[in-house]
């Protein structure tokens, strides 16, 4: 099976760092929708999009992709976030229904995180994805890729 990871990550680098250790350790091809904006789903049977949490949302870089995804794929979502919660990843489940597509589940996890008063206090989630929180993304992602 072919893997593609759609990713955008410009606040820290934090969902950057989380994608490029699960292709480090899988067959997996990044595609960087803050660089490129045409992607060829062709070949791909796996599809991951992957964004820091924007107000909530997934980055529109990755979205916009995603909404252009070909009928009968199999997706999921990776996010990394402040605080997290069980709303993310929604946006990308909803998209892959109306695309035909189908979703297969998400992972989440601490980013670095120096929006607005965070930035006061030096950041949370210092040094988040952690090593431990990276290891459960590829334990997510073999699971749902057997
Ligand atoms: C403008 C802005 C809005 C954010 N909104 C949220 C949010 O709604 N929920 C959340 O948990 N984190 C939020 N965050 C924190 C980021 O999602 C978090 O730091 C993430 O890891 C950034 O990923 P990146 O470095 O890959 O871009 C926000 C950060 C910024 C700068």
């Amino acid at each position: 099976m072919k893997t593609l990871i759609i990713y955008a990550s410009h606040h820290h680098g934090n969902t950057e760092k989380l994608v490029k250790h699960m292709a480090e350790n899988y067959d997996i091809e990044l595609f960087n929708a803050e660089k490129e904006d045409k992607v060829d789903y062709d070949g791909y049977d796996l599809i991951g999009f992957a964004s820091g949490m924007d107000f909530g949302k997934f980055y529109p870089q990755v979205t916009d992709l995603a909404e252009k995804l070909p009928a009968g794929k199999k997706v999921f979502a990776l996010y990394t976030c402040g605080m997290d919660s069980s709303n993310y990843g929604r946006q990308i489940e909803e998209i892959a229904a109306h695309t035909d597509c189908k979703y297969l589940g998400k992972f989440g996890c601490k980013g670095y995180d120096t929006y607005g008063p965070w930035k006061l206090i030096g950041g949370i989630n210092k040094a988040h994805p952690s090593e431990s929180e990276m290891a459960d993304a590829c334990a997510f992602y073999e699971s749902i890729s057997k």
